[in-house]
């Protein structure tokens, strides 16, 4: 499987960001590993909860920034969120209750479409976060 990479380029410059989507894509690459490599699907259902459940915790906590200021494409940018989120559950549902084969390119499909989020919405919404905070101090 292909495995996907954060350039220093997609850093938000927000650090507990740029750690969990880090932390997002290093879990994503290990189970496409994981896809193709074993047997077990109990341990392929791990890997796709452990996935799960930092993605959630990281669109939680994003989204909690949003309501710090008046940030315009908060909406939009949950709207995504949640068709994600529907997607993933949509894909382990499949897995478990249908006995739906996974290959390495779902893994892969996953942590891409991450990397184009963060490169799209979160850049943009880093960019506008950072500008907001240096004002708040600058105005002290
Ligand atoms: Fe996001
Ligand atoms: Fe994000």
């Amino acid at each position: 499987m292909k495995k996907t990479f954060l350039e220093k380029e997609s850093y938000t410059g927000i650090e507990i960001i740029d750690n969990q989507h880090l932390e997002i894509i290093r879990i994503g690459n290990d189970l496409g590993f994981l896809i193709e490599n074993s047997k077990n699907r109990d341990t392929i259902i791990s890997g796709l909860d452990e996935f799960i459940t930092a993605v959630e915790k990281h669109f939680i906590y994003e989204e909690s920034l949003f309501k710090n200021f008046d940030y315009k494409q908060a909406e939009r940018h949950i709207e995504m969120h949640r068709f994600y989120m529907t997607s993933l559950l949509e894909a382990k549902k499949k897995f478990v209750e249908l006995n739906v084969e996974l290959s390495g390119s779902v893994a892969n499909f996953l942590n891409e479409w991450v990397k184009s989020h963060i490169i799209s919405l979160d850049l943009t919404f880093g960019n506008e976060y950072l500008k907001t905070a240096a004002n708040s101090v600058n105005s002290i």
